[in-house]
């Protein structure tokens, strides 16, 4: 496994090995690496002959009273975790040979001040911006990414199309915990009691999972069954429950098409995000 920190060596060994017909995978991660990233290698490893991890704790998408101080950190483990799993590039930079003097940022429109981007309006930016830069310094045939950010994957297709960019972005499923909770770097700041409320978020999901495969398909009784199921917890307080078009994000009254629903919640301080798409078919 190579480790690289320049954006510069790391090109000229990626072009060589493009330029001999390998495929180039790219899985963007900011570290401390957990299954659900480990899922997102194991699928770049069947599809592509070269898999690049890239770890970098990207400070704007950060908003100026979030958590980028704090942010886990184990540059070790996830270098041992990395080899083991055979990636053949780790890119980890740092914030200056990312951003030194850098002017320039990439803005998608009206994904990225819905949601998330509502409370945190400046994240999509520094998302596609840092994205944008992996994209150019790796130039990989896919990169893969995982539904559990869902706004983030769609702002990043988005992204893909309008620029004419020829990486193909692939969406993997979220990886959860034996009890349900969705895997996160955040986690770690949960105390033990929180770690049990966090699953009202899964718990709350599942029932409207349940509901839809029952034939129920309006907005506002599936909303409310989750916004009950999180207001039961004390320590819980929600940020966003919505339930929108899986292709734009708008808000949709009776599901008649692919759906998804988001939640954004915190528990105590923490904030944590999970969702489940709906549509006909749904096991
Ligand atoms: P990070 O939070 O480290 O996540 C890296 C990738 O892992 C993202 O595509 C995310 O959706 C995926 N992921 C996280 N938890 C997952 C889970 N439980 N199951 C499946 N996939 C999961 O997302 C980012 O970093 C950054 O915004 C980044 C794209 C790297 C840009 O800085």
């Amino acid at each position: 496994m190579i480790i690289s920190r320049s954006i510069k060596d790391l090109k000229m060994r990626l072009r060589k090995l493009e330029l001999e017909g390998n495929k180039i995978g790219l899985v963007p991660t900011m570290g401390y690496l957990h299954e659900g990233h480990m899922s997102l290698i194991d699928y770049s490893k069947k599809e592509n002959d070269i898999t690049v991890l890239s770890i970098f704790v990207n400070p704007t998408q950060f908003g100026e009273n979030e958590d980028l101080d704090n942010y886990p950190r184990d540059e070790e483990r996830d270098l041992e975790q990395a080899n083991s799993k055979g990636v053949d590039f780790v890119f980890i930079p740092n914030v200056e040979e990312m951003y030194k003097n850098k002017k320039t940022t990439v803005h998608v429109s009206d994904l990225t001040n819905v949601l998330c981007g509502k409370s945190r309006p400046t994240h999509f930016d520094g998302v596609t911006t840092i994205v944008l830069k992996l994209f150019n310094i790796v130039r990989p045939h896919k990169a893969y990414f995982g539904q559990k950010d869902a706004q983030q994957v769609i702002v990043i297709e988005k992204m893909v199309n309008d620029l004419d960019m020829d990486t193909k972005i692939i969406v993997c499923p979220i990886v959860r915990e034996e009890d349900g909770l969705a895997m996160s770097s955040r986690n770690v700041y949960l105390s033990s009691l929180q770690r049990k409320d966090a699953l009202s978020l899964n718990r709350a999901l599942s029932l409207v999972k349940e509901k839809f495969k029952a034939g129920e398909k309006n907005s506002i009784t599936l909303k409310s069954l989750v916004r009950k199921e999180i207001e039961s917890i004390e320590s819980a307080t929600i940020d966003y429950i919505s339930l929108v078009d899986f292709e734009n994000l708008e808000e949709i009254k009776i599901i008649d098409k692919k759906a998804i629903v988001l939640l954004a919640v915190f528990v105590g301080k923490t904030r944590l995000i999970d969702n489940i798409i709906l549509e006909e078919n749904l096991c």
